[in-house]
């Protein structure tokens, strides 16, 4: 195959699809740069010392377009789940938003005993905005079958309910100006009990930097916004997809939240 062929349709939207999956979704301009090609530039000229201009300090590196207080004030007005997903519909603080096709805020039951708290949501759930609807959640799915449950007996959330660029992990900033509205989300669901999916949501749900395999199995009491709950960190099923034998240890998690539903009475299936 000739290399210099122009592409057809097909393989322009191909290309397209790679560049977004990898996170590329900003068009810089019409026409290619060789920047191997360009000359460095000129080096600049240092005015004299005493010359020099009095540049103001610089700004603290805030949130990029957000403002948390504004995300508070936002989430804190919600009265219901209907006004908080119409309001993080309008909300544009976060630039996850303008990345992805569109909000993913929950699935399941909005009445359940057990709150389930992934990461982010993925290239699927971004295309269908429900979270865990890809091949992790799929694994997801056979986990709570496996206790009994699915998803008419929990509600799954995510840290952020955009897909970040190319599946990368949430900054700081985007759950900072996130979290408000998880939060009232949570809070409004009021669970009995949460189990969190992988390191990123327990580190975010129980405020720690200890990592996944220190922390998964142990439950804790922990406050999520006004909202205070047993929880219990577990392995990511898209972890358990790349690391088979590591399900063993997500086994007993499970069977851990199915004692513990058993215990306080929350018998909905099995
Ligand atoms: N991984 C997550 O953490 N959440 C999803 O919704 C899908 C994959």
């Amino acid at each position: 195959m000739s290399q210099d062929r122009p592409l057809n349709n097909a393989e322009m939207l191909s290309v397209l699809d790679w560049y977004r999956a990898a996170g590329v979704d900003t068009a810089m301009g019409e026409d290619p740069v060789d920047r191997f090609a360009q000359k460095p530039p000129a080096p600049a000229i240092m005015p004299p010392r005493a010359a020099a201009p009095q540049t103001p300090p610089p700004v603290a590196a805030g949130p990029v377009g957000g403002d948390p207080s504004e995300a508070r004030q936002l989430a804190a007005a919600a009265g219901s789940l209907d006004e908080l997903r119409n309001i993080l519909n309008d909300y544009n603080g976060c630039g996850l938003k303008f990345r992805a096709t569109q909000l993913v805020f929950a699935d399941g039951n909005p009445q359940a005993k057990i709150m389930l708290i992934g990461e982010a949501p993925g290239a699927e759930e971004d295309r269908q905005g429900k979270p865990f609807v890809g091949r992790s959640g799929q694994l997801l799915d056979r986990m709570l079958a496996a206790i009994g449950l699915d998803r008419s007996s929990v509600y799954i959330v995510n840290t952020v309910p955009w897909r970040p660029p190319g599946n990368r992990t949430p900054t700081p900033e985007e759950l900072e100006l996130c979290l408000p509205f998880l939060h009232r989300q949570v809070e409004l669901v009021a669970p009995k009990l949460v189990m969190t999916l992988g390191g990123p949501a327990m580190q975010t749900i129980f405020k720690t930097t200890n990592g996944i395999i220190k922390m998964r199995g142990k439950w804790q009491n922990v406050a999520i916004g006004a909202h205070e709950v047993d929880a219990l960190p577990t392995l990511h099923p898209a972890y358990l997809l790349r690391n088979p034998p590591a399900k063993q240890q997500a086994w007993k998690d499970l069977l851990s939240l199915r004692m513990k539903m058993n215990s306080l009475g929350l018998v909905e299936k099995a």
